[in-house]
């Protein structure tokens, strides 16, 4: 589908590239000639990661960063470090943290240990960056990784329906005003994407799963390879004049949960044929 070389000489951050997603847009990007930073707050799975994807690379690619991004300070001195070892090109916004919770009974803590890592966080990796790209005068561009229920808000993921809003209304904000700046600002909304993170923290019951995963008009979950593929485009220059735009990747997922006759394909083929009038 891409060019090999796509991406040589490209270097990205993918934030929570240590596991699940990120550590499979982060492989993508590899493979098609990238050098690739992660981090996230657990060293031995930053360095897991690295020492497989340097291995299928044949070389070393990756270099890792452990940090907790609601630490601004930290955030900063990630950045220092991997500018130390050149300016990156990309920055993939994937870390995150979600929980299912009956919303009354969340505690402070648990609002903030969400929006602290989604929307501050988020906020602290993409303002540094940009910092870095404006002062030096170089392009840049990011891809943050929101949900579809940032556009519809959802059930029982109250802190991560708003954060994930915020992260959009910031892709759509800074992708205006450093446009000018040669900065570009994506994201994708993507449906179901089996993860071992997100499944046990998003799915309470086994019988579940299932429904989770087939709750759309294509009846199956999404392949990390769809995403990963999706991200390298939106990173690429191949799409040089896309900018502001958060594009869904859910199998048709919340269109099918919006139209308002779409329960209807409950219907036989029998009962549609039955209500045809008959021909005169
Ligand atoms: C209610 C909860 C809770 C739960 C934690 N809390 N889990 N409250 N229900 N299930 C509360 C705690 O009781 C505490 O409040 C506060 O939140 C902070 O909890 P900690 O465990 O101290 O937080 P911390 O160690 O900082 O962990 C952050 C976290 C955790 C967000 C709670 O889940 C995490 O580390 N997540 C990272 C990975 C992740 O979430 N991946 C999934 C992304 S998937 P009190 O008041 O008791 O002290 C995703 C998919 C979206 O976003 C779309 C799918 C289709
Ligand atoms: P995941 O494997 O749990 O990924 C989350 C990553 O974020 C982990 O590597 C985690 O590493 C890192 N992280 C969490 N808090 C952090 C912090 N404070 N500082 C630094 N890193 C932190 O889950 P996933 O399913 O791959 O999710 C990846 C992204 O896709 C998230 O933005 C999620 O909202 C989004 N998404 C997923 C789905 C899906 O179906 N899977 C659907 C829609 C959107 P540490 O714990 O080591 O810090």
């Amino acid at each position: 589908m891409f060019e090999k070389t796509l991406l040589a000489g490209k270097r990205a951050l993918v934030t929570g590239g240590g596991t699940g997603l990120g550590r499979s847009i982060a492989a993508r990007f590899i493979e098609l000639g990238a050098k690739v930073a992660i981090c996230g707050r657990r060293q031995e799975v930053l360095a897991e990661t690295k020492a497989a994807l340097d291995k299928e690379a044949g070389e070393e690619r990756v270099s890792i960063f452990p940090c907790d991004i609601r630490d601004a300070a930290s955030v900063e001195a990630m950045l220092d470090g991997i500018w130390a070892e050149g300016p990156l090109d990309i920055l993939v916004n994937n870390a995150a943290g979600n929980f299912i919770a009956q919303s009354e009974k969340l505690s402070p803590r648990a609002v903030d240990a969400v929006l602290n890592i989604v929307a501050h966080g988020t906020a602290y990796v993409t303002l540094g960056c940009g910092r870095r790209w404006i002062g030096a005068g170089r392009k840049g561009t990011v891809l943050t990784i929101a949900t579809t229920y940032a556009e519809t808000g959802s059930a029982y993921v109250l802190p991560s329906a708003m954060a994930k809003a915020a992260i959009v209304a910031m892709t759509r904000s800074l992708a205006v005003e450093w446009g000018p700046k040669g900065i570009r600002l994506n994201a994708v909304a993507p449906g179901p994407f089996p993860t071992a993170g997100a499944w046990e923290r998003l799915v309470p019951r086994a019988d579940l799963a299932q429904k989770f995963e087939t709750k759309n008009p294509l009846g199956r979950p999404g392949r990390h390879e769809e995403l990963s593929d999706l991200a390298v485009y939106l990173v690429s220059d191949k799409s040089g004049y896309i900018n502001g735009e958060v594009v869904t990747i859910d199998g048709g997922e919340w269109l099918q949960g919006a139209g308002q006759f779409n329960f209807l394909s409950e219907l036989t083929d029998a009962e549609w044929d039955s209500m045809k009038p008959a021909k005169r």
